[in-house]
Formats: C-alpha cells, sequence, structure tokens
C-alpha cells in the first residue's frame, strides 16, 4: 500500500522538476482547468527546503540519479541566499538548510554542502536574544511586533544546530538549541498538554509577558500544525540531549492530538475552531504528527504503555491520507496532499497543497516503506 502512494509521488515529483526548471513551489496556489496547482517561483520563503528535501527522499528511496542532480543542483541557489541574505529575517533557516545543505552532505558527503549548512547555522544563532534565552522567530532585532517573540515552529529548526554541534565540538550551537527548547516547552506548552503556537518576552528585561496566536483561531486556542511541530521537535531534541523532559513533553503532546482526531484521522485546522461542514482541515500537521509518532516509536523502551496508541495512530492516519486526503487518483496533480491549511484566518491557502504536507507526508512513507527517515539527525 506504501509503495503505490511512493511511486505516485515519485512520478509527480519528476514531472514537476521537468515542467518547471529551477523553481520552487509556493503557498497558496491558484486553479487551473478545475484542479489545483501550486504556485512556482524563486528561493525566497520559508518552504523551499521540502521540495529539495523531498527530491532527496526520492532519491534514497529508489536511487534515480535524475533525482538527486536535481536536488544537488539547487544548492547554488541556497547559497546565493545566505551571500546575500535573501529573505532570511527568520528562524526557518533551519528548515530551509537541514533539507538542503545537510541533506545533501548526509546524502553524498559533499564538503561545500557541510560548509553551506555551518554557516546557515551561525546566521541562525544570530537570532539568540540573550535576555530572554531563546531564538527570535520572526523579524529584525527590535522589531516592534515580532522582537521578544518565540514560536513552537522553532523546535524543528533547531537540528541544524544540534548537527553544527556534531560537526565542529562547539557547544555554543548545542547550548543555544537546549535553552531554546526548555523555554519553549516551559512557555509554549501548557498544564493540559495543549499548546501556544507563540509566546511574548519582554525584549528589554525577558519578562515573560503571555501567549498568544499568529495562525491559530484565538490565542488561547491550540493551532493543530503548532501542536505537530510541537510533537516532532521535543521528540528530536530528547534525540540529541537525551533529556528525558523533551521525551515526556512530546508523549504529551502526541497524547493530546491522537486524542482529539475527528473520525477520519485528520485534523481540522485548530482543536478549538467550531466544526462545520466547511472548516478546513490541515492535512499537513497530520502528516507532520505521522512522521513525529514514527521517530517516537523509535525512542520509546519497548515496554512503554503509549507503544501501542502511537503505532495505532501513525496506520490510521497515515491509510486515511493516502486514501482520502492522496492525489493518488488525480495523475495530473502537482502536490501530493490536498486539503493542508496554512493561514486560515489569515486568508492565506485555506484549503490548498502544502508543500511542508507533501515532504512530511513522503518522509513517513519511505520510513514506514524502508526505514529512511529523513534528515533532521544521522
Ligand atoms: N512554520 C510556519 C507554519 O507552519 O506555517
Amino acid at each position: 500500500m506504501w509503495e503505490r502512494a511512493i511511486d505516485d509521488a515519485m512520478t509527480k515529483i519528476k514531472r514537476n522538476i521537468e515542467r518547471y526548471p529551477g523553481l520552487f513551489p509556493h503557498i497558496a496556489g491558484k486553479e487551473a482547468a478545475g484542479e489545483k496547482r501550486y504556485e512556482w517561483g524563486a528561493n525566497d520563503d520559508w518552504i523551499e527546503g521540502f521540495y529539495t528535501g523531498m527530491m532527496w527522499l526520492g532519491f534514497e528511496y529508489g536511487g534515480d540519479a535524475s533525482l538527486r542532480e536535481a536536488a544537488a543542483s539547487q544548492l547554488d541557489s541556497y547559497r546565493e541566499r545566505l551571500e546575500k541574505h535573501i529573505c532570511l529575517d527568520h528562524h526557518d533557516i533551519g528548515f530551509l538548510y537541514s533539507l538542503s545543505a545537510v541533506a545533501q552532505w548526509r546524502v553524498l558527503k559533499d564538503e561545500g554542502a557541510r560548509e553551506l549548512a555551518l554557516r546557515a547555522a551561525d546566521k541562525l544563532l544570530q537570532r539568540w536574544r540573550p535576555r530572554i534565552g531563546a531564538i527570535q522567530a520572526w523579524g529584525v532585532r527590535d522589531d516592534p511586533e515580532n522582537g521578544g517573540r518565540i514560536i513552537i515552529d522553532c523546535l524543528m529548526n533547531l537540528p541544524l544546530l544540534f548537527w553544527a554541534y556534531e560537526q565542529t565540538g562547539e557547544r555554543r550551537y548545542y547550548d543555544v538549541a537546549y535553552r531554546h527548547a526548555h523555554i519553549s516547552r516551559r512557555y509554549l506548552v501548557r498544564g493540559d498538554d495543549s499548546s501556544y503556537h507563540t509566546f511574548y518576552f519582554d525584549p528589554q528585561n525577558g519578562n515573560a509577558l503571555r501567549g498568544g496566536t499568529h495562525q491559530g483561531y484565538r490565542d488561547g486556542s491550540t493551532w493543530t500544525r503548532g501542536q505537530a511541530w510541537g510533537i516532532y521537535g521535543f521528540a528530536l531534541c530528547f534525540r540529541y540531549t537525551k533529556d528525558v523532559r523533551f521525551l515526556e513533553t512530546s508523549k504529551r503532546m502526541a497524547r493530546y492530538f491522537i486524542e482529539r482526531l475527528p473520525e477520519d484521522g485528520v485534523v481540522y485546522w485548530d482543536f478549538d475552531v467550531p466544526i462545520e461542514p466547511d472548516t478546513p482541515r490541515d492535512s499537513s500537521a497530520s502528516a507532520i504528527v505521522a512522521c513525529g509518532l514514527l521517530e517516537l516509536l523509535d525512542l520509546l523502551e519497548g515496554g512503554d504503555p503509549d507503544r501501542a496508541l502511537f503505532a495505532d495512530a501513525v496506520q490510521r492516519k497515515m491509510k486515511s491520507l493516502v486514501d482520502h486526503y492522496s492525489t493518488v487518483r488525480l495523475p495530473d496533480a502537482e502536490g501530493l496532499l490536498q486539503h493542508g491549511s496554512y493561514h486560515v484566518r489569515g486568508g492565506r491557502g485555506p484549503d490548498d497543497y502544502m508543500i511542508w504536507g507533501d515532504y512530511y507526508y513522503l518522509e513517513a512513507l519511505v520510513r514506514l516503506s524502508k526505514g529512511i527517515k529523513g534528515y533532521w539527525y544521522e
């Protein structure tokens, strides 16, 4: 069952490469001839790494050299982007360079890719705000709205720093990632295991101010993709640090997520939004959680009481994604997963292909099929 879905994904990735040479899929597409399409453009958003990462997964899965060449040929655009600082005033440097430069290093042991990834990690370090003890998510230093703001998504950017520590032995990478993970756990995860999307601190003295949201339904709600980033992100923090508090947090957040799954195993865009017939889903959140649960299953002891719950949730979720959300039955589609949502409240991409949804869907499939686990750790 997984193999058929993977074969379909390979066909679509290769066709997109041929059809849109040198371009990257952007958020919130358009419709052509009644079908949703990606909008294609330059390497200038936070999401390009997911497309490159899909090519690496595809190459590792099937050995198709055209996928390796397509992925490697994009490295120059990531290099240019870093050198010219093109749209990099945000923490998603981690997503961008983990799935391009680090992936290329892991798969090909390419020294140029390693050197680029280390420079990207240095740029991410520049976002460390010592008064808060955290990485600033968005905007430039002293940005009036975002200067003291952390967001839960950042947990998935930390593997770039942990990787840089492994490569160089320099503690500064590890310490920033470890301290950021701790402050995220303390302020973004609530006592009932739900999460804030974002948290504000006073940038001058580091005082904790309040939780809030950007892409969720309202300030105290739980944005499902934020919860998903937390599940996978904290599991990876445990992988790197062996601090069991991160493992426990990931598990707690996973139970919260699974207990609130709708009948078909694929979440709506926020756990607190009223459910109407046209309430958008976020298939990408469910794909991220499938990967996070696979990671947890790898980390947990054989007798852990949550194993059965997590294993069952992975199967249920992935079967539903393949059967009801994927484009397996739509041979001309550009995306792999339908019904993702980006920023429903902001009116951006409320029901579309999301390239990170496609990436995590494929990551989960190749992990289930062949144990290929992506590029977040060795
Ligand atoms: N990291 C941004 C998002 O999940 O939309």
